[in-house]
């Protein structure tokens, strides 16, 4: 939890001044957080510095993910009362996408100031959203949703908080129920003081290896930024 202090030291990072986007000063915030053990702390101010406007959130696509909606198109989840969680839900592109497609979702964000956003963005959204944190979540979500989906969460997290959020994330599928994670990739041992710090196959493995779920499916991939970003994108299904 972020204390006043840490707030107070954490806005002397101006890392967005007048729409200018200064990567130095957000590489300093983030490591100052990390280096104070508080790895969340920074979040709620990346939504804050957008002062109210949704577009101005650097990270966001501002669209759902094209593998995402792919995957929704294909109708595999076929019961009645459906039930997905978005975790560290952004702006919420993700979440109305699986709303459209029938799911009663439930999109979660550490940052207050993100769920603001979605709630001023979407009136009259079918989507819970709601102020959680994946490491504390609701007791009652345990197991409980029959897709979870993941975006870029892991990646803006350090050393064992990846491990911890994996495994929460695993916690969070109801039997037979799915993770689609989707994410920046680097090759092992790559990168390693990277911000934001992408998964190699062997983090993703860990779905299987570890929290012992089933690989449906795994996508390596380049986007088209320029220059291109490799990504992964992995489906992985609980057993019963
Ligand atoms: C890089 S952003 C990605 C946002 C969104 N999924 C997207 O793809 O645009 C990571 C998100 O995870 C949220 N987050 C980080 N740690 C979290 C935690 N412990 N619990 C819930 N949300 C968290 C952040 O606030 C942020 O919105």
């Amino acid at each position: 939890m972020m204390t006043g202090r840490v707030f107070k030291k954490m806005n002397k990072f101006n890392f967005m001044e007048n729409d200018e986007f200064n990567f130095d000063e957000y590489v300093k915030m983030i490591k100052h957080h990390q280096e104070n053990n508080d790895p969340t702390g920074w979040f709620d101010n990346v939504y804050e510095v957008a002062k109210g406007d949704h577009t101005k959130v650097f990270w966001a696509d501002l669209e759902p993910s094209p593998y995402l909606v792919e995957w929704l198109k294909k109708d595999i989840v076929k019961k009645e009362n459906k039930t997905a969680c978005v975790i560290g839900c952004g702006v919420g592109d993700d979440a109305e996408a699986l709303s459209e497609y029938g799911f009663n979702v439930v999109a979660f964000d550490i940052s207050p100031k993100a769920i603001e956003l979605c709630i001023q963005r979407y009136k009259d959204t079918k989507v819970t959203y709601i102020v959680a944190d994946l490491f504390d979540y609701p007791k009652d979500w345990f197991e409980n949703f029959d897709v979870v989906y993941e975006c870029n969460t892991i990646q803006v997290l350090p050393n064992e908080y990846r491990i911890k959020a994996r495994v929460a994330m695993s916690s969070l599928i109801a039997k037979e129920g799915y993770i689609l994670v989707s994410c920046r990739s680097r090759n092992e041992g790559e990168k390693e003081d990277a911000i934001p710090l992408p998964l190699t196959k062997s983090e993703m493995d860990e779905f299987i290896k570890t929290d012992g779920l089933n690989e449906i499916s795994f996508l390596a991939y380049d986007d088209n930024q320029t220059p291109r970003v490799p990504h992964f994108f992995g489906i992985y299904q609980k057993g019963n």
